[in-house]
């Protein structure tokens, strides 16, 4: 990225492939200088990342002001550039000397070239008491002149149970725009975008770390460039200062590059946090989908020997264990095990589960409260509502008000007791609804957010997963303090295949969970088969969300096999490139992961095929010249093991060239909808 000072006004020059340390970007600045046409100011207006109005610019502006109620335009002079190579920060900064105002905005590369931008506006004036300075009316985290040639713009639309669906838009010259509301990023907002230049194959990658709300827009100005802008309420009143939530923007060649740039700067944010040492993602067994609401202490703990028995290493405990709460109708907000449940609290459970091998997990959901609680009936002001009007529910709750210091602090205190007072190495903080009737503007996740910091300086040993209704609440800003994201509560393999895609563009497999559920799935009602559950399952953070005791043997015993994999595999997965593969048939999907002399793919077939010789799958990121060989490890899918020619062949492994691997692929008995083959390779010179 290159940026060209021309007086206070900064235009973006370059964004795209790294320049040759030689360029001499006086003449790059020549080359890309253009004429001007008849209908435009004799002065080219000032565009750029602070674009002027006074100008004669119209576009879209980075912010807007306003002082005793009436908007003004601040004169920003005195471009000053500031770096600071060690943490590979550029820092643009302008003043108003009239309005008292100062403005910064910061680009900062790491991991993965990815490039960490955000705006940052403080009031430099002393003021008596009582007198308000300029204020802030909105404020963008960036506002990015779109490269041209970034002519298509991929977006995840969804809604819940149906997160991550990709669509793939000409960036027209109709305006488009994302919104989110309701106080999280949401199923469908304009937080992570692709853009794509279909001839060169370039791929810019956009995503704003914001946990609450956001909008997002492509504006074009009169001259029909367009601007990406992404921004956040501003939290009231807007006085003072402001320093918005970051925006990431990253350049790649194509898209695989894109996605390990994402990759390498999510890696980046986990390993950097002050609280976390690196994990080994242990296999989850969740009881959501093995029971929800219908357990005693007796029945988790034979459901723990089962999973045991699989092989899981954690016993997460989902909604239901806390006071009161036997269906989703009562409870939130009594953070104590149920009397009733658990007479001598959650300690017999979590031993028992210890002595089991396995670790203990748990569910929370802090930030609600049921009308139907302890806490509402002793504090039914601290939830979110407007006085004397109804109070408005959804899943039957209510949102707790954490603009309210108490409130905060309160239930902070209920989460570290219960992490003082029990050996938690888990916990899922989920969030099932939306931020209403009044929001709470910004204050909400900046709450949270100290919560985490304190909770995971306290308790470093426990991990915490961001779950909202599935993947509503995933964001880059979260990584860190959260370690792993719940990306819907879709389990059906069919749709989850296609979520786990989605999502992997952007976040590698170690932080998304991926879980084997019940068969019929609760919530679309297929039947799949275990090995092809498992086989899926296997590529991200692995677990099992289903009763063992309605599984036959046979399919405890492939899911148990399936986990014995995962176990051998994970170094690979979870610390390797990802590498989305190609294939003629959308129906079927495949993705490898390659580290170091290892790679493992899957590939899944989802639909009946058309043909019965699926063309074959092309794998990708092997060294062309590099041998390898390639086994396809057991258990093998039933159906269609018939189908494959050469058994012995593939069980003692076949040795091939990358370039073959890559270029001409392997022939996979791919004839059956609901199929997966998992292939292994191992380079050998
Ligand atoms: C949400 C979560 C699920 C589960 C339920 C429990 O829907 O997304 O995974 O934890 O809550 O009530």
């Amino acid at each position: 990225m290159v940026w060209m000072a021309r007086g206070d006004a900064l235009e973006l020059l370059h964004l795209g492939p790294r320049l040759h340390d030689a360029e001499d970007l006086a003449v790059l600045a020549a080359a890309a200088a253009r004429g001007r046409h008849e209908n435009q100011p004799d002065v080219p207006p000032t565009g750029g990342l602070l674009p002027d109005p006074r100008s004669g610019w119209r576009g879209p502006l980075l912010a807007e002001f306003s002082r005793d109620g009436l908007p003004v335009t601040p004169r920003w002079t005195g471009l000053h550039i500031e770096t600071s190579p060690d943490l590979g920060t550029i820092a643009a900064n302008w003043s108003d000397g009239d309005l008292e105002t100062h403005l910064r905005i910061s680009w900062t590369m790491g991991a993965g070239d990815v490039i960490v931008t955000h705006t940052q506006f403080t009031d430099t004036g002393f003021r008596a008491i009582g007198e308000r300075g300029v204020v802030t009316t909105r404020c963008a985290s960036l506002l990015l002149p779109l490269p041209r040639g970034f002519d298509k713009v991929t977006h995840f639309a969804g809604r819940w149970a149906d997160d991550m669906r990709a669509e793939r838009l000409p960036v027209s010259r109709a305006s488009l725009g994302w919104a989110s509301r309701g106080g999280k990023p949401g199923f469908a907002g304009g937080d992570w975008l692709v853009f794509d230049d279909e001839e060169t194959g370039a791929q810019l990658g956009f995503h704003i770390a914001a946990t609450g709300d956001h909008e997002v827009r492509i504006e074009r100005n009169d001259d029909g460039n367009a601007s990406l802008v992404a921004e956040t309420p501003i939290p009231a009143p807007g006085f003072g200062g402001l320093h918005t939530p970051e925006a990431l923007i990253g350049w790649a060649p194509d898209a695989a590059t894109l996605t390990r740039a994402f990759h390498a700067h999510a890696r980046e944010r986990l390993a950097s946090y002050a609280h976390n040492a690196p994990r080994e993602r242990r296999v989850h067994f969740n009881t959501w989908e093995a029971c929800a609401f219908d357990f005693d202490e007796a029945r988790l703990m034979r459901l723990a020997e089962d999973a045991a028995a699989l092989g899981a290493e954690r016993f997460a405990l989902d909604d239901g264990w806390f006071k009161g709460r036997s269906s989703d109708r009562a409870g939130l907000g009594d953070w104590v095990p149920d009397p009733v449940r658990f007479p001598n609290g959650l300690g017999p459970l979590i031993a028992y589960v210890k002595a089991l091998g396995m670790d203990f997990g748990l569910w929370v959901e802090p930030e609600m409260v049921s009308p139907d609680s302890d806490l509402y009936r002793a504090h039914p002001d601290w939830c979110l509502h407007e006085p004397g009007l109804p109070r408005p529910t959804e899943r039957n709750q209510l949102v707790l008000d954490f603009t309210r210091p108490e409130v905060g602090d309160h239930i902070h205190a209920c989460i570290a007791k219960l992490l003082r007072e029990n050996d938690i190495a888990y916990l899922k903080w989920d969030h099932n609804r939306r931020l209403f009737p009044q929001p709470p503007l910004g204050a909400h996740p900046g709450r949270l957010r100290m919560m985490w910091d304190q909770l995971r300086a306290d308790f470093p040993h426990t991990m915490i997963e961001s779950c909202s209704s599935g993947g509503g609440r995933i964001d880059m800003g979260l990584l860190g303090p959260i370690e792993r994201f719940w990306p819907s509560d879709n389990n059906d393999t069919i749709e989850r295949i296609r979520i786990m895609r989605e999502w992997s563009r952007l976040l590698p497999l170690e932080v998304l969970g991926s879980h084997v559920g019940p068969s019929p799935n609760p919530i679309t009602g297929r039947r799949l088969a275990m090995d092809f559950r498992a086989k899926v399952a296997v590529f991200g953070h692995m677990g099992v969300e289903a009763d063992p005791a309605r599984m036959t043997d046979k399919e405890r015993e492939c899911l148990a096999a399936h986990i014995a994999l995962y176990k051998q595999w994970r170094g690979v997965l979870h610390a390797g490139d990802l590498h989305h593969l190609a294939h003629p048939d959308p129906n079927i999907m495949g993705m490898m992961v390659t580290h170091g002399d290892k790679a493992l793919a899957l590939v899944a077939q989802t639909a009946f095929s058309p043909v019965f010789d699926a063309a074959p799958v092309r794998l990708a990121g092997l060294e062309p010249e590099a041998l390898y060989r390639v086994t396809l490890p057991a258990p093998w899918p039933p159906r269609a093991r018939h189908y494959l020619a050469n058994p012995d062949a593939w069980r003692e492994g076949l040795i091939l060239s990358g370039a073959a691997l890559m270029g001409h692929g392997l022939a996979l008995p791919l004839t059956h909808p609901e199929t997966a083959w998992l292939i292994a390779l191992e380079k050998i010179a």
